[in-house]
């Protein structure tokens, strides 16, 4: 095999302009790409910059034609060779090396290849399995080598925009006690300890909350994160955080020092002017009107309440809904009152799996209105419904009944749904929104007891704080969630700092003293030393550049990411161990070895 002594690389193969025309230039990369045409070979040759077209030409004196014959896509090679203008005909504008090719003088083989599993290009219709089988060939493709620069300059522009604002970079421990984010913990055994246990953090919260205590005052840390949770698209086993913490600052300041950041970050990556106050709105108002948290503000379709027109009628479904204190809600689609009554099924089927029981509809049409409760209501509610709702004849409601709930679920997702079936969303719109007040406790039906929304070191809104053991539904916290197209992307909340309101709240979410400083006491401890008022945020790195480079996963922006059953296909991970180690550490499985 030969190597690039003597011909080390000069140029990177997607930096060649027109303006190199005439340079002699020494290139390595791959074969991408080669079409033979008999004494004239031509070849894509690709390196991390770009493609370029690299010509074998026969009759080029002193050139081995003959080892150009024997090249394969994705052998690894080095050239030597000149840059030559294409003529008009055959300039490519596609391509931003398009205006030249570069004729090669000399060539060297550095290593051949195998014919890979899939093509190595862009747009390829390849199971993803394979494709994380073969990761090191799928970062090979040069969307997926796009994602993973432009993560590199996300954290780059993230430490020197925290830098320059007088952040601090600071590392916390991987192996921990567990932090209660809400999520299952991933545990490691401790050898030297048997029969006990790390966690892996599920975010650096309580460190980050120490570090404002021995007085950093404002802390950064671009940290990985572990929760032991059901996967999805834009959920892995281990994620990314850009981790912040502050003193003295209000919520005021965090939010603007962030949106600051957020500007810097697209402003400075993508071709786009991004405006800043973002838009704020309450978790009230933002589950009133969308019916979700994290509302996709690119398109209207608001939830509108129609409870009081269809009150007090015969038709018992409404009826038996609103004696219980629920609502019926609509989503208005505009210009779609003759859905196929197929389709209409098929919601029917689609809100259920959202809890709801049911979905009603009424079609404003020109014969005139269709609905299932026609006959409970006089054309007099109908036409009041349609005024009220901004309907026109040819548009649909989409009708749910029930809880409040139920129905913010079940018509969200809803809303969602008619939006991506009928195209409604401009997928170059960038809509930021801070969701602000949250409830400071949500209640957990199955455990008959509030948790926190948030975490547990939120601090209660001040007012609220005389409710947080009597009433505590009602309390809001300071707490605020940073949204964009409807995909949460931060979140984060003003700390308690003082250890008589965080027994409060650890007694309002059902701990007793004694289980709370065990679990919690050094961090009780601590803010009995002069713990300054604190606040601060995270953002989930892998969801920004994901909606960064607009792709549908967060496993397209992670180097090695898992499966949705938190698997790795390609290393195997996860798998068993040997005896020795597990008597090492002291564990026995209860699985049976096959
Ligand atoms: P939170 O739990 O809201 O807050 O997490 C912050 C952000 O992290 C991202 N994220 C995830 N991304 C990928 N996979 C996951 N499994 C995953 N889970 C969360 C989300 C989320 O908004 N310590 C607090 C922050 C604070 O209060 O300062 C925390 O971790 O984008
Ligand atoms: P039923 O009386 O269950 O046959 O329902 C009559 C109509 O009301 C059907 O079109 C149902 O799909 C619809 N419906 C049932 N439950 C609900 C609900 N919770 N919200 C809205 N419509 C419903």
């Amino acid at each position: 095999m030969e190597t690039l002594t003597g011909m080390e690389r000069t140029h990177n193969c997607g930096d060649l302009r027109k303006s190199d025309e005439g340079s002699s230039v020494q290139l390595a990369g791959w074969v991408s790409r080669r079409r033979d045409h008999g004494g004239l070979i031509f070849v894509d040759m690709r390196d991390r910059s770009g493609i370029v077209q690299i010509v074998f030409d026969g009759s080029t004196e002193g050139l081995d034609f003959g080892k150009a014959e024997t090249l394969r896509n994705e052998f690894v090679i080095g050239v030597r060779g000149k840059v030559r203008a294409r003529s008009e005909d055959t300039i490519n504008p596609k391509m931003a090396t398009g205006e030249i090719e570069v004729v090669v003088e000399e060539l060297r083989i550095l290593n051949k290849a195998k014919t890979p599993p899939f093509y190595i290009q862009d747009g390829v219709d390849v199971d993803e399995m394979v494709r994380l089988r073969y990761r090191y060939l799928d970062l090979r493709r040069p969307e997926m080598q796009q994602n993973i620069i432009l993560r590199h300059r996300v954290t780059k522009i993230m430490r020197d925009y925290l830098d320059a604002n007088g952040f601090l970079e600071i590392e916390t421990p991987m192996l921990c006690r567990s932090t209660p984010e809400g999520a299952r913990d991933f545990l490691v055994p401790s050898r030297l300890n048997p029969g006990q246990f790390y966690a892996l953090p599920q975010s650096p919260q309580i460190f980050k909350q120490l570090l404002m205590v021995s007085g950093f005052e404002k802390y950064f840390q671009i940290v990985r994160c572990f929760r032991d949770e059901d996967l999805r698209a834009d959920r892995q086993p281990e994620f990314t955080q850009l981790d912040i913490e502050t003193s003295f600052l209000n919520q005021d300041a965090i939010i603007k020092i962030m949106e600051g950041l957020v500007k810097k970050i697209f402003e400075s990556t993508m071709d786009v002017k991004i405006e800043t106050p973002f838009l704020r709105m309450s978790w009230d108002e933002a589950m009133t009107r969308y019916g979700s948290d994290k509302p996709d503000l690119r398109f209207g379709m608001e939830l509108q309440d129609i409870s009081e027109y269809v009150k007090g009628s015969d038709f018992k479904v409404f009826a038996s809904v609103l004696d219980k204190g629920g609502q019926v809600k609509v989503i208005r689609v505009d210009d779609y009152a003759n859905i196929p009554r197929r389709e209409l099924d098929n919601l029917v089927e689609y809100v259920k799996t959202y809890g709801a029981k049911g979905l009603a509809w009424i079609q404003y049409t020109e014969e005139g209105v269709k609905s299932p409760f026609k006959k409970f209501y006089s054309d007099e509610t109908f036409e009041q419904i349609k005024q009220a709702t901004g309907c026109k004849t040819g548009d649909l409601l989409l009708v749910v009944g029930d809880k409040a709930s139920v129905v913010a679920q079940a018509l969200g997702e809803l809303r969602l749904e008619m939006a991506r079936r009928r195209n409604l969303i401009d997928p170059d719109k960038l809509c930021f929104l801070w969701v602000v007040d949250f409830p400071m406790f949500e209640y957990v039906e199955e455990e008959k007891r509030y948790k926190a929304m948030h975490h547990p070191f939120t601090a209660p809104r001040e007012e609220d704080i005389e409710y947080l053991l009597t009433d505590p539904a009602r309390v809001k916290a300071n707490a605020y969630d940073i949204v964009l197209n409807g995909v949460e992307v931060g979140g984060g909340s003003l700390r308690i700092y003082r250890s008589d309101l965080q027994e409060k709240v650890f007694e309002a979410i059902g701990l007793t003293h004694e289980q709370a400083h065990a679990k919690f006491g050094f961090l009780m401890d601590a803010f009995e030393y002069g713990t300054p008022p604190h606040g601060g945020i995270a953002f989930g790195l892998d969801r920004l550049i994901m909606l960064m480079a607009k792709r549908k996963s967060i496993r397209d922006v992670i180097a090695f990411p898992k499966t949705q059953s938190a698997i790795d296909p390609m290393s195997q991970a996860p798998g068993e161990v040997d005896e020795k180690q597990l008597r090492e550490l002291s564990i026995r499985t209860a699985v049976k070895k096959k």
